[in-house]
């Protein structure tokens, strides 16, 4: 066992292998530079059905929130926040989350716990333009991730 060059060659083969793996899951997804110069994201119609609809739901959310601002209705912003936060997250199934590059896992984390977050403020808040100032600021995230990233379809013929 002393001098197994064969043991050393297997052990390196699978260490690349477990390091490749780690990077495939932990950074890079399931995904390939698009033609328009955005990563694509591989997903299932169904998974993408689902991130659209997630998606369509931010919206409308931001759009029922930026009204309710307006009219200085702190608990209606409260509401319709807290609906897009942590639990929209939480009911991703896992396959979906593995295909998700780091950063998008981040940015898409880091979305609804904004929300979250928003709600919290606005249920303390006196001042309607501090809401509206920490929207702005979360936006970004959206503008972002829609900067770097798509959708594209598994060919299931493949
Ligand atoms: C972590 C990444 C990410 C974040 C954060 C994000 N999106 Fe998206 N969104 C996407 C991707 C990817 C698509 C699909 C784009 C494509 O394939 O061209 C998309 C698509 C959409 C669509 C189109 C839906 C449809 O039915 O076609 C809307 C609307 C949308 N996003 C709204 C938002 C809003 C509003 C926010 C912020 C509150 C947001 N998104 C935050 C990644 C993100």
């Amino acid at each position: 066992m002393k001098n197994c060059k064969f043991c050393w060659v297997i052990t390196l083969v699978l260490a690349v292998m477990v390091v490749g793996m780690g990077y495939f899951f932990l950074f890079k997804g399931n995904t390939f530079l698009g033609e328009d110069g955005r990563t694509a994201i591989v997903l299932s119609e169904g998974e993408k059905a689902s991130v659209l609809g997630e998606m369509r739901d931010m919206l409308e959310g931001v759009q029922i929130i930026t009204g309710a601002i307006a009219v200085n209705d702190m608990e209606r912003v409260s509401e319709a926040a807290s609906a897009l936060g942590m639990v929209v997250a939480n009911a991703d199934s896992p396959e979906l989350i593995a295909k998700l590059p780091l950063e998008v896992k981040t940015l898409g984390l880091g979305a609804h716990a904004a929300f979250d977050n928003l709600s919290e403020m606005a249920k303390t808040t006196q001042d309607p333009n501090e809401v509206l100032a920490e929207l702005s600021d979360m936006m970004l995230a959206c503008v972002s991730c829609h900067d770097g990233y798509r959708i594209a379809i598994e060919d299931l013929d493949e």
